[in-house]
């Protein structure tokens, strides 16, 4: 260890070693939890369990007179701000709701929205900071929702174990499809997915109807898995896709063109390089011409300009793309 290495690491130790403090102090202020949680049943009990413990909901929110943290609206009645406690507060936002879109929307449903989308529908007098609850550092899975929401509604509700489990509805459903998916890709967030997607992606790839045309159109692109979608953004020229390869053309006068090979036709070949463009070359001036696989069109230092957070929620996003059965 040189000098300086040997100076600054003690004190980076003790700089962490405050910030861990203060995390736990602030944890303690801000209502305490009480016990913590290994396998959860999807109950009421087992969610009180989520709430109190790993789902780290006491850092934010109250039940009545339990706990002591106010960012968060509490959960129970309590004062004149909360006369409702949450479930009975769910039944009735959800028919605010139903009556003002005209479409059935349950208690259910707003509970589990409040989870799966934070940002959809903020409480008035609140700020949009509820946590997403399934990505790190909480990263509840789908299971410990569910117990948690059996919590929530249970607390002045109505407890229609259906609803949450055996057969919640197409709304409640979708969002669970979200949470697993985010779940699957380590915690990602296939909103914030939306938007890497939008500004890595989408030059070249169509997603219903929409988009570039280099690459596969991944509209249906969940129906290979994680680990195929994964390799392919992180290692493109492994996964190479049948009908996508690279050509490699040169022609009598030693111009190469490397692209995807669009149009073969009797007198000539168009070859569309990465950037879009599409370069036509007469067959009469080829000299040579060769897949080469072992490079994509596709760029394989993509996720290098990703952070870690941002591949997380690429990939829980393309794990959601799934082409609508037709009408
Ligand atoms: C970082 C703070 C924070 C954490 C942690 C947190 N929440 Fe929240 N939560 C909020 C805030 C702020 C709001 C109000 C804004 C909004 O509606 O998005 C909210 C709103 C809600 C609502 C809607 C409340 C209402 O009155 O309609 C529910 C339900 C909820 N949270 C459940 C949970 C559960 C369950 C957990 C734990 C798994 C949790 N929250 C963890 C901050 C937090
Ligand atoms: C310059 C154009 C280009 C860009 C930008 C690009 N791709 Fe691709 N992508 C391709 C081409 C060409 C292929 C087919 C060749 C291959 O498999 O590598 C492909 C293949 C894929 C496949 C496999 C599809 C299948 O059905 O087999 C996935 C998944 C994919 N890309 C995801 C992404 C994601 C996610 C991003 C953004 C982070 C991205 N691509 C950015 C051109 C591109």
């Amino acid at each position: 260890m040189n000098v300086t290495v040997a100076r600054v690491f003690p004190f980076l130790l003790v700089v962490l070693g405050t910030f861990l403090w203060i995390g736990y102090a602030i944890t303690d202020l801000t209502g305490g939890g009480r016990k913590s949680s290994a396998a959860v049943d999807i109950s009421p009990e087992g969610g009180e369990a989520i709430y109190w413990g790993k789902g780290r909901c006491f850092t934010c929110h109250s039940v009545g007179g339990e706990g002591s943290a106010v960012r968060g609206p509490n959960h129970g009645q309590f004062g004149e701000k909360f006369p409702l406690s949450m479930g009975a507060r769910a039944e009735e936002r959800a028919k605010e709701r139903s009556e003002k879109e005209g479409a059935a929307f349950t208690a259910v449903d707003y509970v589990v929205e409040s989870m799966a989308s934070p940002g959809a529908y903020v409480v008035n007098g609140y700020k949009n900071e509820m946590a997403v609850v399934y990505a790190p550092p909480i990263s509840l899975n789908l299971t410990e929702i569910k117990a948690v929401v059996a919590y929530l509604m249970s607390l002045g509700g109505d407890l229609d174990m259906e609803a949450i489990d055996s057969g919640p509805s197409e709304i409640t459903q979708k969002f669970y499809a979200k949470i697993s998916a985010a779940a699957a890709a380590g915690g990602g967030d296939p909103g914030l997915g939306a938007v890497v997607y939008e500004d890595n992606c989408s030059e070249c790839h169509t997603l219903n109807s929409e988009g570039g045309e280099v690459g596969p159109d991944l509209t249906d692109i969940s129906a290979k898995g994680l680990k195929f979608i994964s390799t392919a953004i992180l290692e493109p020229a492994k996964s190479m896709t049948k009908g996508f390869e690279t050509y490699v053309v040169v022609d009598k006068e030693g111009r190469q063109t490397v692209g995807l090979k669009s149009r073969d036709e009797a007198g000539e070949v168009d070859i569309t390089k990465a950037n879009g463009d599409v370069v036509t070359i007469a067959k009469a001036d080829i000299k040579e011409i060769k897949i080469d696989d072992t490079k994509s069109v596709m760029p394989d230092d993509l996720s290098e300009a990703m952070t870690v957070k941002d591949y997380q929620d690429i990939l829980s996003f393309l794990m959601l793309q799934k082409s609508k059965p037709k009408q």
